[in-house]
């Protein structure tokens, strides 16, 4: 017999739960992704309400996330949903998440899902949210956080890229990305990320005949080039960007340096740039990249499981967040080793490194709770999906990290600033002090 444990989510709505929220159907389908991959689509139809969510996919996944898919991929996910995982949950209450989140614990029986998909779940989870949401009529934040959100977070956008996002001669390092600073509202914001990601094409156009608008798979520009001069014209790009509209620009990285590290060697591994460097010159190397380049934003500066390295440079650093991907996969066991070891003082929030709404979100208070930024997370592999956009607001992440360009990163814009439209003069940008 399953045991059911209640526990506390986040609500403070008051709703009672009521018929209409009482699941009567699970339908799922095989859809793509912006990538091309085959991905999973779930749709949970309520006596009132209707919600469907889709799943994300990563390319350079942390090795401590969640299993994505059962062996066997989408088509087995989905046979797991027919066969084990609607009977169970046709009849409950959508309204109660913990316990549907709890109940597919329990069906998969493992610690990383890896026999029915952390994939699969998170796509349950979210779908079951939003048909709760639509059987009281409101919006998906809303009913994940009562009244109390209505700060907007800024948006953090991909640039140009490299990495495993990009491929050829492009920079090793994945991601350059920009964070418009004092922006002071959503849209203002999105803006300023789409006006500097014209300007670095403009600059890349201007340095380099080679450059022919080649994309990564977030839609940061791909040109090849040496990781300075690429921080150099971000710099620039974020300067003139800052002067025409009033506001801060400034540039972030993602190094994902998992990518580049060569355990064997003991050292960083830069293909592009022709160096190696071992964990205390990669150390020194971060250091020079954030005071020359004024960086606002290092993710994942060091392998892994390199808690100490990231401790070594959240010490050095002052008013630069230090954010974990790879290292805390959402996770809140290994969030609250890091925050033992004074590892990293910021976090990305990936619902599907860890499977369910619930997990993510105890994983986020945990964040906050010791003066972590949670920042909610994009994977490079996306649908249109928009309901990052809610989970940010509702977990109240100062930052959502989710692209600047392309349909599939859009989509989430979009949906901020139509829920910023609707907040009206209750809504307010996130407070993001350094
Ligand atoms: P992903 O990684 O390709 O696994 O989504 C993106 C990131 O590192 O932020
Ligand atoms: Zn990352």
């Amino acid at each position: 017999m399953r045991r059911l444990k209640k526990r506390n989510f986040n609500r403070s709505n008051g709703r009672k739960n009521n018929l209409s929220t009482i699941i009567e159907d699970i339908v799922t389908r095989k859809i793509f992704n912006s990538r091309g991959e085959e991905t999973l689509e779930v749709d949970v139809i309520t006596v009132d309400g209707f919600g469907s969510a889709s799943a994300p996919a990563g390319a350079s996944r942390g090795s401590a996330e969640v299993v994505p898919y059962p062996k066997g991929g989408v088509d087995f996910a989905i046979r797991k949903i027919e066969e084990e995982i609607a009977p169970e949950l046709i009849g409950m209450n959508a309204d109660e998440q913990e316990t549907i989140d709890l109940l597919l614990h329990e069906i998969d029986e493992t610690n990383n899902f890896r026999n029915i998909g952390g994939n699969t779940v998170c796509a349950i989870s979210l779908s079951t949210a939003e048909a709760a949401a639509s059987s009281y009529g409101i919006p998906l934040f809303q009913h994940l956080a009562g009244s109390l959100a209505s700060n907007l977070p800024y948006p953090l956008g991909n640039v140009l890229g490299g990495g495993e996002h990009a491929g050829g001669k492009a920079s090793d390092i994945q991601e350059f990305l920009v964070l418009p600073l004092n922006a002071s509202t959503f849209s203002d914001a999105a803006k300023a990320n789409i006006m500097v990601h014209q300007k670095v094409c403009s600059i890349l156009e201007k340095k380099d005949s080679t450059f022919t608008g080649g994309k990564g798979d977030e839609g940061g520009w791909a040109p090849n080039i040496r990781t300075e001069d690429a921080l150099k014209i971000m710099v620039e790009a974020c300067k003139e960007v800052s002067n025409e509209l009033d506001l801060e620009c400034r540039v972030g990285v993602d190094i994902a340096a998992s990518t580049l590290w060569n355990s064997k060697e003991n050292s960083y591994v830069y293909a592009s740039d022709g160096v190696n460097m071992n964990p205390e010159e990669q150390l020194d190397y971060m250091l020079h990249l954030i005071e020359k380049y004024h960086l606002i934003y290092v993710e994942d500066p060091f392998h892994e499981d390199d808690f100490e390295g990231f401790a070594q440079l959240t010490k050095r650093v002052k008013n630069c967040l230090i954010c974990g991907d790879d290292l805390f996969v959402t996770n809140k066991e290994r969030l609250a080793h890091g925050v033992m070891t004074g590892s990293a003082n910021a976090i990305i929030i990936k619902t599907n490194q860890i499977g369910t709404l619930t997990d993510a979100w105890e994983t986020v208070r945990l964040a906050i709770k010791n003066h972590y930024t949670p920042i909610m997370s994009h994977r490079s592999g996306e649908t249109t999906d928009t309901h990052l956009a809610h989970l940010a607001v509702a977990f109240y992440c100062p930052i959502i990290k989710s692209g600047v360009v392309g349909g599939e990163r859009v989509a989430k814009i979009n949906e901020l600033i139509r829920i910023e439209e609707s907040l009206g003069n209750r809504g307010k940008m996130s407070n993001l002090s350094f």
